[in-house]
């Protein structure tokens, strides 16, 4: 046995000295960050890998609005390759399979289109894979023989632009020709896409968004430690994963260093975010496996009870300070996951050396998470659950059509993780707006005007119980 000299801190023990500032616009602070070894945020914020918090709406909302979101693993491959899909199928701009029609169907066939999809503008093909015309909204007006061939009324001199079309070209295109739409062809004509300006404008309403090399909205999977695993992390990266995390309890095991190794010998291009670790040998091991990222935080989560199943774990802010340490000479970013209550632990878990955090319960109670509003003693709530409580496990197997657990199963259970109910916090815009705006106010005191400036500036001083009870409201009746 052998004690450990130092004290762990977390949020709650330390303050963030304030530094004199030449910051004139909080607001205007970058808050860009970085994710992993090769991708960037524009917010530093993760939605967590958890069944009541990221499935495809939150991970929508969390990439629009800079940050990004792990689709968690409780449910088959099927669903999640699903979930991924969804999402990126949001805001591409690109459409990969517009709607088409060939010149033998009638104005029939395409009113009745029109009509079920709201779709103006339907793309015509020679019956062939070939584009021939399109058929506009101006095109259909006063056109009452409905038996008429498309080819009849079609317009033939389409504007179309090449596969390899960026968007700053296409915007250009459309709005020098005042179109609505452009085809994309192949050499030989063949129709590849569509570009829509509905679509483009729909990209300027999100200007932070987190976006692949595709146009598509980012969006990371999180998949479990079983060497079965694999087949899964292969069809989410086919979806269009953009990063795989592999999410245990106790990342710093033989399993989970064994599976990261497997995912970067056979995809070797993935993004691998490992963990969770608290440790500084744990992250170099996890570096050494293959990682792109660090995921630490052992049992600071809002609905974890590792600590007091297990009695094991660190206090977050040092643990994050340790692998720190380790990772960032490496180039390896940290992502501090638990524990975050309020913007000022963001704050905090920056300058210790994170470069984003992981939230849970927080976004559970917002209207993206999934699961039900629900009202009690006239207060909405919804509901936070760990993943390794007995309520997700029992989910987990209802959703993948496992047998129902047992009475017995259900007595051997060792839960580390609590369902709780979490306030009603509208939507998670609103909510990452507060958590960045409050970032945005713990760098100006910090004089910082980077992510990586907080880090290099932040002095953190640690204060008492009573120094905590004056930094929150006190001796007033908060309304
Ligand atoms: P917050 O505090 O944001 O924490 O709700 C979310 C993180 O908690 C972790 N997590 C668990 N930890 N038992 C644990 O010890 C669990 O059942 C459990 N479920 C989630 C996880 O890292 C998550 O991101």
């Amino acid at each position: 046995m052998k004690v450990l000299p130092d004290v762990a801190l977390t949020y709650d023990d330390v303050l963030l000295v304030p530094q004199y500032s030449d910051v004139a616009s909080r607001r205007k602070l970058s808050t860009q960050t970085r994710l992993t070894r090769g991708m960037n945020l524009q917010i530093p914020i993760i939605s967590a890998n958890m069944d009541t918090v990221t499935e495809a709406e939150m991970a929508i909302t969390m990439a629009r609005e800079g940050g990004i979101g792990i689709i968690h693993r409780f449910m088959t491959i099927d669903e999640q390759v699903w979930q991924i899909q969804r999402v990126k199928k949001t805001e591409s701009f690109i459409v990969e399979n517009p709607i088409t029609l060939t010149v033998s169907h009638t104005v029939g066939d395409v009113k009745k289109i029109v009509e079920e999809t709201y779709t103006g503008g339907i793309l015509v093909l020679d019956g062939g894979e070939r584009l021939v015309g399109i058929i506009t909204t101006r095109d259909l007006l006063f056109e009452e023989d409905d038996h008429k061939p498309l080819s009849e009324i079609m317009t033939r001199d389409v504007v179309t632009a090449p596969p390899d079309t960026t968007l700053e070209q296409a915007e250009k295109i459309l709005h020098e020709h005042r179109i609505e739409k452009l085809p994309l062809v192949d050499a030989n004509g063949k129709l590849v896409g569509l570009i829509t300006m509905k679509d483009i404008m729909k990209i300027a309403e999100f200007p932070k968004a987190t976006k692949d090399a595709r146009g598509r909205l980012a969006v990371g999977a999180a998949v479990g430690v079983k060497s079965t695993e694999l087949k899964r992390v292969e069809r989410l990266l086919e979806a269009g994963a953009d990063c795989i995390v592999v999410d245990i309890a106790h990342g710093d095991s033989k399993l989970e260093m064994d599976i990261i190794k497997a995912i970067r010998k056979n995809f070797t291009h993935a993004q691998i975010v490992g963990g969770n670790v608290a440790t500084a040998d744990g992250t170099q091991r996890l570096i050494d496996a293959g990682v792109d990222a660090v995921k630490v935080g052992v049992g600071p989560g809002s609905i974890c009870i590792t600590r007091v199943v297990a009695g094991a774990g660190i206090p977050q802010l040092t643990a994050i300070m340790n692998c720190a340490a380790v990772a960032r000479p490496q180039n390896i970013p940290i992502i501090a996951d638990g524990g975050i209550r309020a913007s000022g632990d963001v704050v905090k878990a920056l300058a210790g050396g994170a470069s984003s955090v992981m939230i849970g319960s927080l976004l559970a109670g917002t209207d993206e998470s999934p699961g039900l509003l629900m009202t009690r003693k006239g207060h909405r709530y919804k509901v936070s659950r760990g993943m390794a409580s007995l309520q997700a496990n029992v989910a987990r197997k209802a959703r993948e059509g496992e047998a129902e657990i047992t009475q017995e199963e259900i007595e051997d259970y060792v839960s580390e993780g609590v369902e709780a109910a979490v306030p009603y916090r509208g939507s998670a815009r609103e909510m990452l707006g507060q958590l960045v705006g409050g970032l945005q106010s713990g760098m100006s005191y910090t004089n910082a005007h980077s992510v990586d400036e907080l880090y290099e500036k932040a002095v953190f001083i640690r204060m008492t119980e009573v120094g905590l009870a004056e930094s929150k409201p006190h001796d007033v009746d908060v309304m």
